[in-house]
């Protein structure tokens, strides 16, 4: 049988995204996971965020993350074009493009609500935070996400921003993690 392999920091983008997240969280924090999905990043974000609230266009998506985390998450049914009001001022928003695995995949981001939703993003994230974006650019729409992005991001003053893209060198048509830091 094939032994199974070890890899010594990560084997993900998204085990990089959450060793990230992990630092980037202060005591009494707040963050938001402006894609649920099945709400395994919703679920990494509670154990680490004094607040998470979570966004997606489905409401089955959205029931698979409150089976996940409960009541610990505030979610809401809507595009993350908008954010809902926030109580609290937020440290952290991740973002998980694409379509669910199995399901319909016409129910994809799409490169124009992700530019608004991210110009957001970057207008309320406190200094010190993160926005952290995971792409898929093995997809047509998630192609254009990223250059879309990766443009947006070359306009951003890097006295005020801090920009960094991780993609796998060895592994073909692979995810990417965009990761815009507000400096202090
Ligand atoms: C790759 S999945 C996210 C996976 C998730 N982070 C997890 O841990 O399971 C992308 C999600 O984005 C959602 N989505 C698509 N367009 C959206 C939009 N405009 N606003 C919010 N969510 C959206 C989809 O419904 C889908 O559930």
């Amino acid at each position: 049988m094939k032994e199974k392999r070890q890899f010594p920091i990560f084997n993900s983008h998204l085990d990089l995204a959450h060793q990230i997240w992990a630092k980037v969280a202060q005591p009494g924090d707040w963050a938001i996971d402006a894609t649920c999905g099945n709400g395994h990043d919703t679920l990494f974000l509670v154990d680490h965020f004094a607040g998470v609230i979570g966004l997606d266009v489905q409401e089955s998506a959205l029931e698979n993350t409150r089976k996940l985390v409960g009541e610990k998450a505030l979610l809401f049914c809507q595009s993350h074009e908008t954010f809902p009001p926030l109580p609290h001022p937020i440290r952290l928003v991740v973002y998980n493009l694409g379509y669910l695995p199995g399901a319909d995949k016409s129910l994809t981001t799409q490169v124009q609500s992700t530019l608004i939703s991210v110009r957001n993003a970057l207008n309320l994230v406190l200094p010190g935070g993160l926005v952290s974006i995971t792409c898929y650019p093995g997809h047509p729409e998630g192609q254009r996400e990223e250059e879309a992005l990766l443009k947006l991001c070359q306009t951003l003053s890097p006295a005020d921003w801090s920009v960094s893209f991780h993609t796998w060198q060895n592994r073909l048509k692979s995810p990417s993690l965009l990761l815009i830091q507000k400096n202090y």
